[in-house]
This record gives structure tokens, sequence and C-alpha cells, in this order.
């Protein structure tokens, strides 16, 4: 295939010449094209996240929104080293159905289309939680709440039966202090029997689809955490018990490169064998790693970082139904944590596997490593 722009030269061995000589002549032909066709060639690339994940029975997804892609350089990225996206946010109440009855798909639908586009797969978070809900849905009594919740998931379920292959259905139902369900306004309004009614909807709305609970803060080695899985459990077995649609478990892992939050995973493998052991799916879905509290300095910021990455994965990689690892966004420049946990000094945090120019990272290169161990 000659180059554009460039002409073909033709090499003519006259048949006037011995066999011999014309057979090293050719090789030397051939051999000349071959060295210049692989000159021409760009370097292989570097392997990607999804590339790695995918050779180990798993996917690796990052979170986006519309905005973000507007991007043509994370356009790339994602697109690159991503196997899946999830909607940071336009697939969650307030935007899909801002008032009652008018549902406005328009958001999702390109992002949808985006993945499509790419070859991706897109992933739905989420339906039924305490935040970005709209106000009149905030200001109805139990029964028209359930009757709104049962009509939400019907219809946006419904809009992409088929579609998308895991729905974050509950989004962080357990209490903080791990006391047990927390005390939202689906618990006060409809008990705790909202769970199952939003499971047992969604498998209605579309069979097809694994359907999940996403909670966060059950990562880490103290006290709290060990509390909240415990809460997590007894909720999980209740379902299992009841015989409730559910198909996995959404670790969030927002995880802290200090000694604010989780950094160290000893007692997580055994939490995920009990998770399993109710035949259930793991899936990390909003990883990343803040690093608020650590000092300016970015070289020993992203050495921190990465550290946190390798020691969660060392922890997570080895469990056989892990299925997904999504980064809550997967370049630096578009992280929520500067919006709601900035730093003091007023620094953009680095919390992700690229960097603010989508650039690889210390953390990159870990996530790499931990990947091709599994
Ligand atoms: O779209 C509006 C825009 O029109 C308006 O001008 C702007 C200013 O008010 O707000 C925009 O909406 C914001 C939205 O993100 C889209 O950017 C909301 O105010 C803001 O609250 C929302 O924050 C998101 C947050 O969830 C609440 O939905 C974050 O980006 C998102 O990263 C965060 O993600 C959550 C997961 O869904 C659940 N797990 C925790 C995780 C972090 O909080």
């Amino acid at each position: 295939m000659t180059a554009p722009g460039r002409t073909a030269r033709v090499t003519v061995v006259p048949l006037s010449l011995p066999m011999r000589r014309r057979q090293l002549i050719v090789i030397a032909v051939v051999a000349a094209l071959g060295w210049s066709v692989a000159r021409a060639l760009p370097p292989p690339a570097a392997p990607t996240l999804q590339g790695l994940a995918a050779a180990r029975g798993l996917r690796w997804g990052s979170a986006v929104t519309n905005d973000q892609l507007r991007d043509p350089g994370l356009r790339r990225l994602v697109s690159e080293q991503s196997g899946l996206i999830v909607p940071e946010s336009e697939l969650k109440w307030d935007g899909v159905e801002a008032a009652p009855g008018r549902f406005d798909f328009s958001a999702p639908d390109r992002l949808l289309a985006f993945a499509r586009a790419q070859g991706l797969a897109m992933r739905g978070h989420t339906l039924v939680w305490h935040e970005q809900l709209p106000a009149w849905v905030k200001a109805l009594p139990p029964a028209e709440l359930d009757r709104a919740m049962a009509t939400y998931i019907r219809t946006v379920v419904g809009h992409y039966r088929g579609q998308l292959p895991s729905w974050d259905v509950v989004n962080e139902p357990i209490a903080d202090d791990g006391t047990g369900l927390r005390r939202s306004l689906w618990l006060e309004r409809l008990g705790p029997d909202y769970i199952a009614r939003a499971l047992t909807r969604a498998h209605q709305a579309d069979p097809q689809a694994a359907l999940v609970i996403n909670e966060y803060g059950l990562e880490g080695d103290d006290a709290k955490t060990a509390r909240k899985r415990q809460a997590f459990l007894t909720l999980l077995r209740q379902l299992r018990q009841s015989g409730v649609p559910l198909n996995a478990v959404g670790l969030q892992a927002h995880l802290y490169a200090n000694g604010s939050g989780p950094t160290t995973f000893r007692t997580l493998p055994a939490f995920l064998r009990e998770l399993a052991a109710l035949d259930l799916d793991i899936l990390v879905t909003e990883l990343d790693v803040n690093d608020r509290e650590l000092p300016a300095a970015i070289p020993e910021r992203d050495r921190a970082v990465a550290a946190v990455y390798g020691a969660f994965l060392a922890a997570v990689l080895p469990e056989p139904r892990l299925k997904l690892i999504t980064t809550w966004g997967l370049s630096d420049r578009t992280t929520w944590l500067n919006a709601f946990m900035p730093r003091a000094d007023g620094l953009p945090q680095r919390p992700l596997p690229f960097d603010e120019d989508n650039r690889p990272k210390a953390a990159t290169a870990t996530i790499q490593a931990a990947l091709e161990k599994r």
C-alpha cells in the first residue's frame, strides 16, 4: 500500500540473471520494503486500560458528561481508554423528569449515541436516590411518591430497554453511621420496602439489565466502614431471602490519599467474598483518589494517589465476581472533587488516572501493572 502522495517504486529483477542471484535480490528488496513500512508505522500503542481489563475478563469504564465531551482530547481519551461510559449527571431524576410526566431523554441519549459511535457500552446511573430529585417529587405524599417512582422507573428503564447492561437502581441506601437504612424521604415515606419495589419495577421494565445497589464508604479497614458493611449485608440478605431481583453491588470507591479516608484495604477481600456468597457480582463504580489533604507538590501527590490505586486494586482484582471498574472521570480536568471537596490551597486535585492534559500519570502505570498481574 503506497502512502498517500508517495509514488510506488517498482524493482524489476532481470530473468537473465541466475536463479540464486534473482532470489537474493528479491529477498533484499522485500527486506528493504519491510523495513521502510515498519519505519512508517506508528509505534505500537501503549496498552489501554480497557484493553488490559478486557484481556482479564473485566470492563474498564469512566463517568462523563456531554459538556466534558465537547473537548476533543477528552473524547479521544475516553474512546481509547474506556470500554464503557456512565452519565455523571445526565440520567438523574431532576434532569430527566423535571416536571411530572414531562420526560426529556435528550441529554442521556446524546451520551448513548457517543458510546455507540465509539463502540462503547453505557450503564445507567441512577434511578432511586435522595439527591438530584425534582422539587415536585420531594413534595409528594407517600402514595403519590410511590406511584411517581413506579412511573419513573417504568418510563426511564423502558426507554433504554435492552441497551444498557446495568442500572444503579438504588443509590446510597445505607446510613453513614452504619445503623441501618439511610433516613431518606424514600425510607420515611415508603418504608424499607421502597428498595424491593424499585428493584422489582426495574426488572419488569428491562429483564435483561443487571440490577445494582450502589454504595460508598465500604472499602476501608476502619470501624465505621465495618458497621456500614454489616448494615449493607443485612439489607442484601433480606432482599435475597425475599427473592427480590438483584444482580450486583456497586462499590463507589471514592478513596483518599491521606489519613481522612480509607488508604488500606486489608479487610476488603473478605467483604467481597461475603457479597459473592450471596451470588452477587461486584462493580467498582466511581473510583477516584482524593488528594485534598496532601502537600501541593505534584510528584509527591501523584505518587501517593498511585499508591492508593495500587493498594485498592490489589485488594479487589483477585475477586472472581469483580466485573467492572469505573473511574469517576478519567482526566483530572473533569473531577467533581474540585467543586465538592476543594483543596485548601486552591490547587486543582489530581485524583484520576490521567492529568488535566489527558497525559498518563503515576496512577496510570500503577493501574496498568495491577491489571497485568490479574
Ligand atoms: O446542570 C446544572 C447547570 O444547568 C447549572 O447551571 C449548574 C449550576 O447550578 O448545576 C448543574 O447541575 C450540576 C450537575 O452536577 C451537573 O454538573 C449540579 O448542580 C451538581 O449538584 C451536580 O453534581 C453532581 C453530584 O453527583 C450530584 O448529582 C456531580 O457532578 C457528580 O460527580 C456527583 O456524583 C455522585 C454520584 O452521582 C453518586 N455517588 C457520589 C458522587 C459524588 O457526589
